[in-house]
């Protein structure tokens, strides 16, 4: 189990931006994985505060913090899209496979909150602006799974049952706001 090993210098790379163009190799894609999912839980949490006493003020962290989270998805899957992806090993794909699924289980607890918010934000006018960028956070999401899925064809049925999962709570979320 290798979950959050080097997950915040992973959020703090991934967050401002500079994944570059890396050589494809194991540990960014991991530490990639590890990087969002930290920031999907770190969002988890400040949604999981909201209350009617600070929504406020607060509220438009949902908005904002998937704003953010959709920002470090695109950086990310910009750096592991390759043109001619060369397939990782299987014993690396297995790994990639466990922090991803790490990753849904993070970002479902994260939407299941969100969705626990609906008559917060109904009540402070908030369920467009969040309808709006689930939907952006979504397709960001979809096509991450393209990328990821070309690195690992050895593990592609389990990562994308893993993106299946995902999507459903998606559906869920949005139909929620909208
Ligand atoms: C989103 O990113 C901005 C800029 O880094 C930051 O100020 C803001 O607190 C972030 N929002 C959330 C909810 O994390």
């Amino acid at each position: 189990m290798r979950f959050f090993r080097n997950a915040f210098a992973a959020v703090a790379v991934v967050a401002l931006g500079v994944v570059g163009a890396f050589a494809q190799s194991e540990n960014p894609v991991v530490d990639g994985i590890l990087g969002v999912t930290t920031a999907s839980a770190s969002l988890q949490v400040s949604v999981s505060e909201l209350s009617f006493f600070n929504f406020v003020s607060k509220g438009s962290e949902i908005v904002s913090g998937l704003t953010n989270l959709t920002v470090s998805v695109t950086t990310f899957t910009k750096s592991i899209t390759f043109t001619k992806p060369k397939p990782f090993e299987n014993h690396i794909a297995e790994e990639v496979v466990e922090v991803l699924t790490e990753f849904v289980a993070i970002h479902q607890a994260l939407l299941r909150t969100i969705i626990g918010k609906k008559s917060l934000a109904s009540r402070f006018f908030l369920t467009a602006p969040i309808a709006h960028a689930l939907r952006i956070i979504e397709n960001v999401v979809d096509t991450f799974a393209l990328a990821l899925i070309a690195l690992i064809p050895t593990q592609s049925n389990s990562a994308r049952s893993q993106f299946e999962a995902l999507t459903v709570t998606f559906t869920e979320a949005i139909k929620a706001y909208s």
